[in-house]
């Protein structure tokens, strides 16, 4: 027997979705396409050409997942509105039958006892928004699309979370082209990145006088990073690596501005220089918009290593695990501390207010056995080591409020399609009524939300 690690009073027990990987209905009642409509579209972008058209449908059965988040004892629920289903074409004529599905969603929360945690903004930019992120006017898009959401569910719902993972919708889609719209240039991610930091610094002002009370959060994928070894060439590489994926755009936020060692980095490689025209006078106030909390995703720590052939280029950095590190199926290394040591940089370097863990989880592909079950040992091993760790950051005096597991059910995981399974609740795809099935880390989470503890 362990020590029993207890959780504040009232810890918000939460899991976690995002509406193009779980809704299907791409076209129902007035929706157009967004950008991963259009990408997923493209032939060879997606693991087996997989898109979203039907993905988990909880477009259509979302009754039944509160449900299923009530028999576990949820409390939170956090979920993205579809841009596309409020404004079909980003602007313009909005569309009252995307209004009332998240009117009937948000209701059948409440009634259920789940508070309602909303993203405004997974990754599902209307495909008619000329530019995309790439264009001034989309923030100024966002920013009428959120005027009227918040206003529509405002009386209602009070957590909001303006953008998930800016980075991913940055740097994963304009430098890195595997997120929609799959382009490889680094300025043009720099680019989508103020724009989509803009936006969500515009965004804030427009929630706080919609709604008074309403605890307004960002959600970010910081990496946790450590050098391979204490050769100044690796610690050069993961200095640039946590640069890029996490001070970039947390300075920013925090009034800081631009980190100056990674403008540096940007201006030698061609891709900045200073003050660019797409950054405006008094932007960078507005990116600091004071937050009520932070949203933070980890799943797994980065171990960065400098090129061999050209070391002094830390851009050229490569991941390198140790041979024998425990892995999930999508081969991302299993490291529970990298949580701990995660919250603890970010309190030290930023000191937010307060922290809840937007999504953490596991991908592995369990299925149902003979007699109904799916034991996913495996998930349930990383869901408690993780919470050990978030237990011990919270003792250490880190200010977390909640845990959200990444994710409800297992749906369409973006480029991998459905071949990444996250879920604590099995989808069977290919049966027309996408059974769910409960996982044994579904009831082992019901456990630890109502003990609210778990054992170390
Ligand atoms: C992200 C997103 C989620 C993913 C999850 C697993 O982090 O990419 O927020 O939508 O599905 O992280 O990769």
């Amino acid at each position: 027997m362990g020590r029993i690690l207890r959780f504040p009073e009232g810890f918000q027990w939460g899991v976690s979705t995002a509406a193009y990987q779980i809704e299907g209905a791409v076209h129902a009642d007035g929706r157009e396409d967004s950008i991963w409509d259009v990408f997923s579209h493209t032939p060879g972008k997606i693991k087996h050409n997989d898109t979203g058209d039907e993905a988990d449908d909880s477009y259509h059965l979302w009754q039944q997942d509160i449900d299923i988040m009530h028999s576990l004892g949820v409390k939170a629920y956090r979920f993205s509105v579809a841009w596309p289903r409020i404004f079909p074409s980003g602007t313009g004529e909005r569309n009252e039958a995307g209004l009332a599905y998240y009117d009937r969603l948000v209701d059948g929360l409440l009634a259920a006892r789940i508070t309602p945690v909303v993203t405004l903004y997974h990754w599902d930019l209307p495909a008619a928004l000329p530019g995309a992120w790439l264009s001034r006017s989309t923030p100024l898009a966002f920013v009428n699309y959120v005027d009227r959401i918040t206003r529509q569910l405002g009386d209602r719902v009070k957590q909001w979370t303006t953008l998930n993972e800016p980075f991913c919708a940055s740097f994963t889609s304009y430098a890195f082209g595997i997120h929609a719209p799959g382009e490889r240039d680094l300025a043009q991610a720099l680019q989508a990145a103020h724009n989509l930091m803009l936006a969500h610094g515009l965004a804030v002002p427009v929630i706080r006088a919609n709604v008074p009370d309403a605890r307004v959060s960002i959600v970010m994928n910081p990496a946790s990073v450590q050098p391979a070894t204490d050769s100044a060439a690796d610690r050069n590489a993961a200095r640039y690596c946590n640069g890029l994926e996490s001070r970039w755009l947390l300075d920013p936020l925090y009034g800081r501005g631009y980190p100056t060692d990674m403008q540096a980095d940007f201006e030698r490689m061609g891709v900045w220089k200073e003050s660019p025209d797409y950054i405006q006078p008094g932007d960078m106030q507005i990116i600091a918009a004071p937050l009520d909390l932070l949203g933070v995703n980890y799943y797994s720590r980065q171990v960065v290593a400098a090129d061999p052939v050209q070391p002094e280029k830390p851009e050229f950095w490569r991941g390198v695990l140790p041979t024998n590190a425990p892995r999930t199926e999508f081969g991302w290394e299993i490291y529970p501390q990298g949580l701990y040591d995660l919250l603890a940089w970010l309190k030290e370097t930023y000191a937010p207010k307060s922290l809840f863990i937007a999504e953490n989880g596991a991908s592995y592909s369990d299925g149902p056995d003979a007699t109904g079950a799916v034991h996913d040992t495996r998930r349930v091993i990383y869901l408690h080591d993780h919470l050990v760790q978030l237990a011990r950051a919270i003792e250490a005096g880190i200010p977390v409020e909640g845990y959200f597991h990444w994710s409800l059910l297992d749906n369409f995981e973006w480029s991998e399609g459905y071949s990444q399974r996250f879920g604590l609740v099995h989808v069977d795809f290919d049966s027309p009524d996408k059974k769910r099935t409960i996982k044994d880390s579904a009831l082992y989470y019901k456990q630890v939300i109502a003990a609210n503890s778990v054992e170390e």
